[in-house]
C-alpha cells in the first residue's frame, strides 16, 4: 500500500504539473485552451484506465491464491488418516464375498501402496453403497461417545440400538439426552469412542466418507 500511495502522489503531482505547464503555454499563446483541456481529459482517462487494470490484476491474483488454498485443503482432506489408523486397531481382514466390497483385502496389496490406501472404499460408485445401505438394518453396537472438546463427559454410554430397514424410527428423550449426537454419529461427523455402527452388517467406517455423505440425508431442527 506504500507503493500505491506513492503512485497516487506521483499521478497527482504530474497532473498539477500538466495544469501549470498548460496554463503557462495558453497564457503565452502557444496552445489553444481547447487542446490543453482535451489533453488533460485524455490523461485522466488513461490514468484511471491503467489504475483499474492494476487493481483488477491484484484482485485476480488474490482470487487465484484463494482457489489454490481451497483446492489444497480439499485434496488434503480426502484420506482421513486418524480414521485409517483407528481401523487398523479394530478391524480384522475378512473374507471377500462380493467383488464390489473387497474392503479389507490387505495381503493382496503391493507393499509400496500407502498404509491407508487399503482401508479406502473399493466401491465403484455410490449407487452400490446406496443399495447396500437399503439392504439391511442399521445397528449401533455398544456405542460410547464423548465430544472431542469435552472428553470428560460421556454423552453415550454403551448404546445398543437397531434401526430396522424400511421402517421409520423415532428417537424420543429429554433435552440433552443425546438424540442429535446419535444423528451426528450416523452421519459420521464424529466417530464413536468405543463400539461401532453397522449398516447391513458392514461397519460404516469402511466406506469412503464422501460416498457415505451421499447416502445420508439430514434435516436439522431449527
Ligand atoms: N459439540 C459439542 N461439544 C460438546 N458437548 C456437546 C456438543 N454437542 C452436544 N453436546 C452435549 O452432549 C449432550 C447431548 O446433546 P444432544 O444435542 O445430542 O442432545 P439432544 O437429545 O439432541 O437434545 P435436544 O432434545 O435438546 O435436541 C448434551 O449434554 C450436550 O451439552
Ligand atoms: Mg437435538
Amino acid at each position: 500500500s506504500i507503493n500505491e500511495s506513492l503512485t497516487r502522489v506521483a499521478v497527482y503531482v504530474s497532473l498539477l504539473a500538466l495544469y501549470w505547464l498548460g496554463g503557462n503555454k495558453v497564457k503565452a499563446g502557444e496552445l489553444s485552451i481547447g487542446t490543453v483541456v482535451s489533453f488533460i481529459g485524455y490523461t485522466f482517462t488513461l490514468t484511471f484506465g491503467v489504475q483499474g487494470l492494476v487493481y483488477t490484476l491484484g484482485d485476480l491474483r488474490g482470487s487465484f491464491a484463494a482457489v489454490e488454498r481451497i483446492n489444497s485443503t480439499l485434496c488434503g482432506s480426502e484420506i482421513d488418516q486418524a480414521l485409517a489408523y483407528g481401523l487398523e486397531r479394530q478391524i480384522q481382514p475378512k473374507e471377500v464375498q462380493d467383488e464390489k466390497f473387497k474392503l479389507f483385502v490387505v495381503n493382496g496389496l503391493h507393499e509400496k501402496q500407502s498404509k491407508h490406501m487399503r482401508y479406502m472404499s473399493a466401491l465403484g460408485s455410490s449407487t452400490d453403497l446406496y443399495s447396500l445401505a437399503w439392504s439391511g438394518d442399521i445397528c449401533l453396537e455398544d456405542v460410547h461417545f464423548s465430544y472431542p472438546l469435552r472428553p470428560d463427559v460421556e454423552v453415550l454410554k454403551g448404546l445398543n440400538l437397531t434401526l430396522k430397514s424400511g421402517t421409520v424410527t423415532a428417537l424420543v428423550g429429554s433435552s440433552g439426552a443425546g438424540k442429535s449426537t446419535v444423528v451426528q454419529l450416523l452421519a459420521r461427523f464424529y466417530e464413536p469412542t468405543i463400539g461401532r455402527i453397522t449398516v447391513a452388517g458392514e461397519d460404516i467406517r469402511t466406506f469412503d466418507k464422501s460416498e457415505w455423505a451421499r447416502v445420508v440425508s439430514i434435516v436439522n431442527q431449527a
